[in-house]
């Protein structure tokens, strides 16, 4: 049952290989909903193509549904394997850097990651979030303006990140306290914002699962560069999700979920000045890194 110009899918005609995309497609015509069945429709045409283009054998058929099924069996409530496929991928780069297109020079967009899983306290201008952890001193500040340079007083500045040895607090249940190394503050009425902590260090992606696998068979290593993660909001202003990065860290040309913008990358800079330390209330030396955002007008 060939349809009428031998081209259009036409429901009822039956499967051949060399339509095979056309004649499931055909079968969405009824969908209600016109974007489920555009986005139905091109997943079925790119799923055709990828299996006609590699000639998919049955045996890599049931390795793929019992990879994807170890997948969800790895999912719980502070584990998402799914999300860690999707980031190794560059599927989570890929959406959040479509979804968020910065224009001119708004601050660039990056994942989120799988660690905000606690809210960021709130927090004085200049606190300490280091925690009981150890590690190189270091003032983070910097300033939050709009699309035409102007100050944003009262934006919200969530951050978090992992220690000196790569652990973020959540991964240390019971012997750091909850929401170390977080804060949320509140900009200044100059727009600006600086917190004490300490240097994160790179550290691995989760690799006990059917991800780490894939990662061991592509020959990837797990690491993410050393970064402090930010979502700042403000009223009015289109929010951003990003990272600060460290200009020092290994890994930052093959960051295992492609986060890394050159825009984010800062140099952490050591600074040796007993006095400012000193008004500080940090060490002496310290390390200081600023990292000023622009937002985008919300549309
Ligand atoms: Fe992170």
């Amino acid at each position: 049952m060939a349809s009428a110009d031998g081209v259009r899918p036409r429901l009822g005609e039956l499967f051949t290989e060399e339509r095979s995309a056309e004649v499931v497609c055909a079968s969405l015509a009824d969908s209600p909903d016109p974007r489920l069945r555009r986005v139905l429709e091109s997943l079925v045409r790119h799923l055709h193509s990828f299996v006609k283009d590699v000639e998919l054998t049955e045996r890599e058929w049931q390795d793929a549904i019992a990879f994807l099924t170890d997948t969800g069996h790895k999912c719980d409530q502070t584990r998402q394997e799914f999300i860690l496929l999707s980031d190794v991928l560059g599927v989570s780069m890929l959406v959040e850097t479509i979804n968020h297109r910065a224009a001119g020079r708004a601050t660039e967009s990056t994942v989120t990651g799988p660690f905000h899983v606690v809210d960021s306290p709130p927090r004085e201008l200049g606190a300490d979030i280091s925690g009981p952890g150890s590690g190189d001193p270091c003032l983070v500040s910097g300033r939050v303006t709009g699309p035409a340079g102007e100050p944003i007083p009262g934006a919200l500045v969530d951050v978090w990140h992992a220690d000196a040895d790569g652990f973020y607090d959540v991964q240390k249940p019971g012997t750091v306290p909850e929401a170390s190394l977080r804060g949320l503050f509140t900009a200044d009425a100059d727009g600006r914002f600086w917190f004490r902590t300490i240097v994160p260090r790179y550290y691995p992606i989760p690799v006990d699962g059917p991800v780490g696998r894939l990662l061991g068979a592509m020959a990837r290593h797990p690491y993410r560069p050393a970064h402090i993660h930010f979502i700042v909001t403000a009223d009015g202003y289109a929010p951003v999700t990003t990272h600060l990065f460290d200009s020092g860290s290994p890994y930052l040309d093959s960051d295992a979920v492609f986060g890394v913008k050159e825009s984010l990358v800062r140099t952490f800079a050591p600074v040796d000045d007993p006095a400012r330390a000193a008004a500080l209330g940090l060490p002496s030396p310290f390390r200081s890194v600023e990292f000023d955002v622009t937002l985008m007008a919300a549309s």
